[in-house]
């Protein structure tokens, strides 16, 4: 199966930008459920990858508060500017947001978390994955949530996956267990899933020993 294409990837949601968080409306409960399992504390900094229009933000900032810091990478202009608007609009100060693809940004430090939310085809590139793990601390909790395949005898929701995935994807690749690449590098792994085995929610802390990339 093809690995991500990152101008299939772009051009997907430059056409999706504008109607996205209307389309993600019924997934906003996982939302709350991935956030709350960062287990976030007043003071710290946490990633999030692949943050689209910052539909996560208001979350995250209500975990790491005013003193704490977050940084959003997004590659799609386009759904970053929608981040940068609601930045704007809540006047946080406290978050940075970088265009850039996840296995390229330039990610300041060692953050204490990381959230990639709805990120399948982040989870499916090795180096991004490196690159997100060599900027958390050891110990570090990362969380990574989306749509998986409901399973060989749940073909009926596999029928609402395929759709789903498609408009949201550039490549079907690891949809059986889209955590996998990131599961090797974590400890204390959750694995839940929900709306009848469609989607996913899989949690752990990072090795202690995860050598840094860079
Ligand atoms: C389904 S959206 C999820 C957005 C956000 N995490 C949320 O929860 O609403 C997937 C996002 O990942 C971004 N993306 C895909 N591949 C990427 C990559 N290699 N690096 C950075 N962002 C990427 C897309 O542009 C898109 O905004």
């Amino acid at each position: 199966m093809k690995p991500p294409d990152r101008r299939a990837a772009l051009a997907q949601y430059r056409a999706r930008a504008a109607v996205y968080d209307l389309e993600l409306a019924l997934f906003e409960p996982i939302r709350r459920q991935a956030i709350a399992r960062l287990a976030l504390q007043p003071g710290q900094t946490v990633l999030d990858i692949g943050c689209g229009t910052g539909l996560s933000l208001p979350l995250l900032e209500a975990g790491v508060g005013l003193q704490g810091r977050i940084v959003g990478i997004e590659q799609s202009p386009e759904m970053l500017a929608r981040a940068r608007q609601r930045v704007r609009a809540h006047g946080w100060r406290n978050v940075r947001l970088v265009c850039a693809p996840a296995e390229e940004a330039s990610i300041p430090g060692r953050a204490d978390a990381a959230l990639l939310h709805f990120t399948h085809d982040i989870l499916q590139r090795p180096e991004a994955i490196a690159n997100v793990l060599a900027h958390l601390r050891p110990g570090a909790r990362v969380v990574a949530s989306g749509l998986k395949w409901a399973g060989r005898w749940r073909w009926p929701v596999n029928l609402f996956v395929l759709p789903a995935a498609l408009r949201s994807v550039s490549s079907l690749q690891g949809l059986a267990a889209p955590w996998a690449g990131l599961a090797q590098a974590l400890t204390a792994l959750e694995l839940d899933t929900v709306l009848l085995g469609a989607v996913f929610v899989a949690s752990g802390k990072l090795r202690e020993s995860t050598p840094p990339r860079r």
